[in-house]
């Protein structure tokens, strides 16, 4: 799919022609990872954060929130429950904390390795080359690392650099890919300032990096932040302005699907913020394939605000877990068993006859 078409799908407001889209993402996900849910044990082990991104309430300068770190026994506690629970992966996620060092991060994943089988995806922001490659070596699996917006200029708008050093995430993104992670990406949904063409390429970026895992949330706006505060003027046109709403979300993790046919794909926690549970369903209706529970102690929780209200339906009982394999059972799936590695990394990664593997299409 190029750029126009893409950017027609951004733009389509006709029912049927959407319900066309939301058919087609449900067969390429059903073809090419097919009916398992795969759950991911989220794991927010500390909200302190350096940096100043003009959309996140843990940005450095907020006061209003109380900052935690959580220990290593704490952290080694939630990923038992995580595989007790059944699930297959944790995700251990941090603002970029600078007491989180290379070598407490190594120890914490030894520990977890040592004591669970569960896979480790890590999502603790740009940290250098060496950092990544010693986690790797120490046991991690996987990366998140959004890129937000392929669009450079909105990029820096809301990203100051750190040091005087301008952030490059995709390279970042390459590195990750060398060092044999499988690697995750994604964007928000209706910042202000995104227009249709560059989320149009944004979704065309997916393929080209041909992510393993692709994460993609609306926008939220956090009133502690410059970009939830303002009342700035509109940075284009309104009709050239991505709408932070639940169907266009639905439309880019679809169209995701679609270039990325063997990504994992989350239904993810800023959706279900805004479409409620019923909203998460349906983006698994619509070529999503993950959903990540959160496993934060409550003490925690309230504390991890990127933006307000964020939902929790499937947390760390039992009990909820089986409430959503029972709805999951009636809308044709099930939870999903083992790791769950995203075939487009056993594809790249396994040796294969063709040298290039199975890309994205
Ligand atoms: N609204 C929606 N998503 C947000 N994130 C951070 N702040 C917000 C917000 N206000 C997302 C970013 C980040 C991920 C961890 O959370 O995409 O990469």
């Amino acid at each position: 799919m190029q750029h126009p078409e893409l950017k027609r799908w951004l733009q389509e407001a006709d029912p049927t022609r959407l319900d066309a889209l939301w058919r087609h993402a449900d067969d390429v996900r059903r073809l090419h990872v097919g009916d398992a849910v795969h759950l991911r044990g989220l794991i927010e082990l500390s909200n302190y954060c350096g940096r100043l991104c003009g959309y996140c309430g843990l940005r450095a300068d907020n006061r209003d929130v109380p900052r935690y770190r959580m220990s290593h026994t704490e952290i080694v506690a939630c990923a038992r429950r995580a595989a007790t629970l059944g699930f297959g992966t944790v995700v251990l996620q941090a603002g970029e904390d600078a007491a989180l060092t290379r070598e407490w991060v190594a120890e914490l994943i030894r520990r977890i390795k040592t004591e669970t089988n569960v896979a480790i995806t890590l999502s603790l922001g740009e940290r250098d080359t060496a950092d990544l490659a010693n986690w790797r070596a120490a046991g991690a699996d996987r990366y998140l690392l959004r890129f937000e917006t392929s669009d450079r200029s909105l990029f820096d708008r809301i990203h100051p650099p750190r040091n005087g050093q301008p952030s490059d995430r995709i390279a970042r993104l390459h590195t990750l890919r060398e060092l044999s992670y499988e690697v995750g990406s994604g964007v928000m949904i209706g910042i202000p300032g995104q227009s249709f063409d560059s989320l149009a390429r944004d979704v065309k970026l997916f393929r080209d990096l041909n992510l393993d895992m692709i994460g993609v949330g609306p926008y939220i706006a956090h009133p502690a932040t410059p970009l939830g505060r303002t009342n700035a003027p509109p940075a284009q046109p309104a009709d050239e302005q991505v709408p932070n709403t639940a169907e266009m979300t639905c439309k880019v993790m679809a169209l995701a699907r679609i270039v990325c046919p063997a990504a994992n794909i989350p239904s993810t926690t800023a959706l279900a913020t805004i479409g409620g549970a019923d909203g998460q369903f349906l983006a698994l209706q619509r070529g999503a394939n993950v959903i990540m529970p959160n496993l934060t102690p409550r003490q925690y929780r309230l504390s991890y605000q990127i933006y307000p209200d964020k939902a929790c339906f499937y947390d760390q009982s039992e009990e909820n877990v089986s409430r959503l394999g029972t709805r999951l059972h009636n809308i044709g799936r099930q939870i999903g068993t083992g790791r769950g590695d995203s075939p487009n990394w056993q594809q790249r990664t396994t040796p294969s006859p063709s040298p290039a593997g199975r890309r994205c299409s």
